[in-house]
């Protein structure tokens, strides 16, 4: 068995032994969420909270969004609806930060970093985004000899913070971060009529080398951040860049050689009770070592349109995990429902063109409460292609009939599922007490043996999904949680299947929320 695989088989939660973790936790020895580089020189961007005059029902034609010039004030928006602070929350004397990118146990192991060629929106170099203070830290000074108009940014991940709490399985919400706030990226941007490319031409190597990653004595050990991908910013909406892709590469990477560095990470403070050695094996098996280029994907088109008023910033501010749902609610109208499933299909959902792989997670749904449908389990392939393999590795006893109303859904059983779909769910009543609930299945068996590092695209595609959700169903009155915590080989045993050729990488949840009326918010950034 590959390292990978091996991982991936420790790392199952089951019934009877949830995967390893650390024994005790000392909440007030949290790893620092917030990364600092103390000796940068730092560039302030202008105050966070502008809102945007873009409606959620805009981003059904995204090339139409008028698009904004490249300033520090627009940088500063995409950067904030991307990773910057959505709210504070106090309970008793706990006070925590909330985020537009939801993560794992709200432990944000991503940070994020632009490489800046534009030298007329600041001096060309690498910056790190420190979302607390909402500003940029200079972590690097170059002057490009070819200077172009490429504004890239780069997700790292540093495990340490979610391991410190999740241990082993730690690993894989790294992950399904990276793949939210990847459709976090997409949707800020869209929100500014830029587009966004995943650069697949760069490996993990290259990728640490250019944000600097890879400068280890200026990481405290154990808390070093490991490379994840590489986006261009396509900040004309026009494909109009002086420089090709592998130009550009071959620039940069010649460019960063030369490149004068500054400042060390500060230690994120706590203590290190405990070494996750598998972690560490686990992040250099799944290194991506390719160079294939894979151009954009073609945009999709809304076959059900939004009818959102709301603005894109206001949405994607108020986004959260809801932790409780009215169990008692109205059953929720089937155009909301089919809207959400819609917008996860590539070729509905424009904003799904920055994934350039085919599609390889579909759904198994558990609906509880969605207006004219029963109760039961459904599945829905997100390829045409995919649905031989489905029905293949799902039990035979399942029925398969496709919904009239959105064919590409297939009604398997009718029952009534809540407490199975809780029970699966790590025993969490937020499975249960919602509309409806779902386990993403990925093509697991082929994209591992193919390479291992695709084990990490599966959860970033994963990842990716459960943003749409939670964006769409805030836009429709509703409220998501993604749900990590699950009986792995539980969930594939009630489908039926009898090996790893699909495996369940990330669950999640929809319905009406209730508040908790004992917590207090306060905004994002009273504190600056
Ligand atoms: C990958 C991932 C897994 C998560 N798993 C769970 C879970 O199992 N149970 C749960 O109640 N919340 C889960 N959440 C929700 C997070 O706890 C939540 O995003 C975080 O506390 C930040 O809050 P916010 O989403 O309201 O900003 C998960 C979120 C993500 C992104």
């Amino acid at each position: 068995m590959t390292t990978v695989s091996q991982y991936h088989q420790r790392t199952k939660h089951r019934f009877n032994r949830y995967a390893k973790g650390p024994e005790t936790l000392d909440w007030d020895d949290q790893p620092d969420p917030f990364r600092r580089f103390e000796g940068c020189e730092i560039v302030s961007l202008p105050s966070p909270g502008e809102d945007l005059s873009v409606s959620w029902r805009q981003l059904d034609r995204p090339r139409q969004i008028q698009t904004q010039a490249l300033s520090l004030d627009t940088l500063g928006l995409f950067l904030e609806l991307s990773f910057g602070l959505s709210a504070w929350k106090q309970y008793g004397p706990d006070r925590w930060a909330l985020r537009n990118n939801p993560s794992s146990g709200n432990l944000h192991p991503t940070e994020a970093y632009l490489i800046n060629n534009v030298s007329a929106l600041m001096p060309q170099g690498v910056y790190h985004y420190a979302s607390y203070h909402h500003h940029l830290e200079r972590r690097a000074a170059f002057s490009a000899a070819e200077v172009n108009d490429s504004l890239l940014i780069g997700l790292t991940s540093i495990a340490w913070r979610e391991a410190w709490k999740y241990g082993e399985r730690a690993y894989r919400y790294c992950q399904l971060d990276i793949g939210h706030a990847l459709a976090a990226m997409r949707y800020a941007a869209a929100a500014l009529g830029w587009r966004l490319q995943l650069l697949t031409v760069y490996n993990d190597q290259e990728i640490a080398a250019l944000l600097g990653v890879d400068r280890v004595d200026e990481f405290v050990d154990g808390e070093r951040e490991t490379p994840d991908l590489l986006c261009r910013i396509d900040y004309k909406n026009a494909d109009e860049f002086s420089t090709s892709i592998e130009r550009e590469r071959e620039i940069l990477l010649e460019t960063l050689q030369q490149a004068d560095w500054y400042g060390k990470a500060r230690s994120l403070g706590a203590y290190h009770m405990y070494r996750w050695s598998l972690i560490e094996e686990v992040e250099k098996a799944a290194e991506k070592r390719d160079h294939q280029l894979i151009g954009v994907s073609e945009a999709g088109q809304a076959v059900i349109e939004s009818a959102g008023q709301a603005n894109v910033s206001s949405i994607i501010r108020q986004r959260r995990s809801a932790q409780h749902f009215n169990q008692h609610a109205e059953a929720m109208p089937t155009s909301n429902f089919y809207r959400m499933l819609s917008m996860l299909m590539a070729e509905n959902n424009p904003l799904l063109d920055v994934w350039p792989w085919r599609p390889a997670t579909h759904l198994a749904l558990f609906v509880h409460n969605v207006e004219g449908l029963s109760p039961g389990l459904y599945c829905l392939p997100r390829s045409q292609a995919a649905l031989l393999t489905l029905r293949q590795q799902f039990s035979d006893q399942f029925e398969w009939r496709s919904v009239d109303q959105f064919p590409s859904l297939y009604a398997l059983h009718d029952a009534d599922l809540k407490q199975i779909a809780k029970a699966l769910s790590c025993h969490q009543a937020i499975a249960a007490n919602g509309a409806f609930s779902l386990g993403m299945l990925t093509e697991f068996k082929d994209n591992v043996e193919q390479s291992d590092w695709h084990y990490r695209r599966l959860f970033w595609e994963c990842g990716y999904l459960g943003q749409i959700l939670y964006l769409e169903a805030e836009a429709l009155g509703y409220r998501g949680t993604g749900i990590g915590c699950f009986f792995d080989d539980e969930v594939h045993s009630l489908l039926g299947f009898s090996d790893d050729e699909l495996q369940s990488l990330y669950h999640f949840t929809v319905g009406e929320a209730l508040l908790d009326s004992r917590i207090q918010t306060f905004p994002a950034y009273g504190h600056l």
